[in-house]
């Protein structure tokens, strides 16, 4: 079985619980704030290795406090962080809203994940099977990255919503992104369904929309669309859900399940990452997704 290998942010998540999002210009008074480990790529690659994946990560740190802990964390969990930077730059923060219904508005202040570049030298690993990224760090470094792993399937989520330049785009396999990302991406509000078949025909790539309560919708290039829906679950927070789906897609498409298992077992993972506050503290093991997928 080959392995995982995530280029990616990683965040210090300050969350801020409220009974509703403020309007432009209004003052709110929040019911309490926590702190989690947070950032798409470093949320990803914990996903994958709870869902049993083999997996190594590439991200950039600052050389502060809440850098140690993200190692500490990787530590933790098993994950292979030998590729991570020091960067002159503080580590990356979000600011999380989330408001009664598990909803959440999420703003990102870059810091080192805005310095992420493959260390002088560095050469992919031969192993790989899966190679996952996001929007959250340099393009230029996930096209190098990306360029250098032609026996992987490389998949890039598109989150946050942005252009993808050519040259990336030219070395991914695989795009996955939200309704909302989606819609940005194709310009036009449209169904799931619809607006994975046309990404997929425009970008002539596997194209996977995930929809939240509704499910997910992969469509290939050739108009073929398969769709997976999620067990029900009542959601406390939605941060995280999507980064549950991919890890837990990259972890299980390495082990031969077909796309439509594949598919469930990774809508399953995201549905499960919206029944406890906080990214990582929800993002879920293998066993429960199996038991559930
Ligand atoms: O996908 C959720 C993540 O987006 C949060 O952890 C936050 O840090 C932002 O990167």
């Amino acid at each position: 079985m080959g392995g995982i290998l995530v280029i990616g942010s990683y965040n210090r998540d300050t969350v801020l619980r409220l009974v509703r999002f403020p309007a432009p210009g209004e003052t709110l008074t929040a019911l309490g704030m926590a702190e989690f480990h947070g950032g798409k790529g470093s949320n990803q690659a914990v996903a994958a290795v709870r869902a049993g994946g083999r997996v190594g990560l590439i991200a950039a740190l600052g050389d502060d406090a809440a850098g140690e802990a993200a190692r500490r964390l990787w530590a933790a969990e098993g994950i292979e962080a030998g590729a991570v930077l020091t960067a002159n730059a503080p580590t990356g923060a979000a600011t999380i809203l989330l408001d009664a219904a598990g909803e959440n508005q999420i703003i990102i202040l870059p810091g080192a994940n805005a310095a992420l570049t493959l260390a002088p030298g560095f050469t992919a690993p031969t192993d790989v099977a899966v190679a996952l990224a996001q929007l959250e760090t340099p393009q230029a470094a996930t096209t190098a990255l990306f360029r250098g792993l032609t026996g992987a399937r490389r998949i890039l989520n598109v989150a946050p919503a942005a252009p993808i330049a050519p040259e990336l785009l030219s070395v991914t396999d695989m795009l996955v992104l939200n309704e909302t990302e989606a819609a940005i991406l194709a310009q036009r509000e449209a169904e799931p369904a619809d607006l994975a078949l046309a990404l997929a025909a425009e970008t002539m790539r596997d194209v996977i929309v995930t929809a939240g309560a509704i499910g997910a919708f992969w469509a290939r290039p050739d108009g073929v669309v398969i769709d997976a829906a999620p067990p029900r679950i009542t959601v406390a927070d939605s941060t995280g859900a999507g980064d549950a789906f991919l890890g837990a897609f990259a972890a299980f498409s390495t082990e031969g399940f077909t796309p439509e298992k594949t598919l469930r077992l990774a809508v399953t993972a995201g549905a499960l990452a919206c029944t406890l506050e906080g990214a990582v503290p929800s993002l879920p093991y293998r066993a429960a997704i199996l038991a559930q997928g």
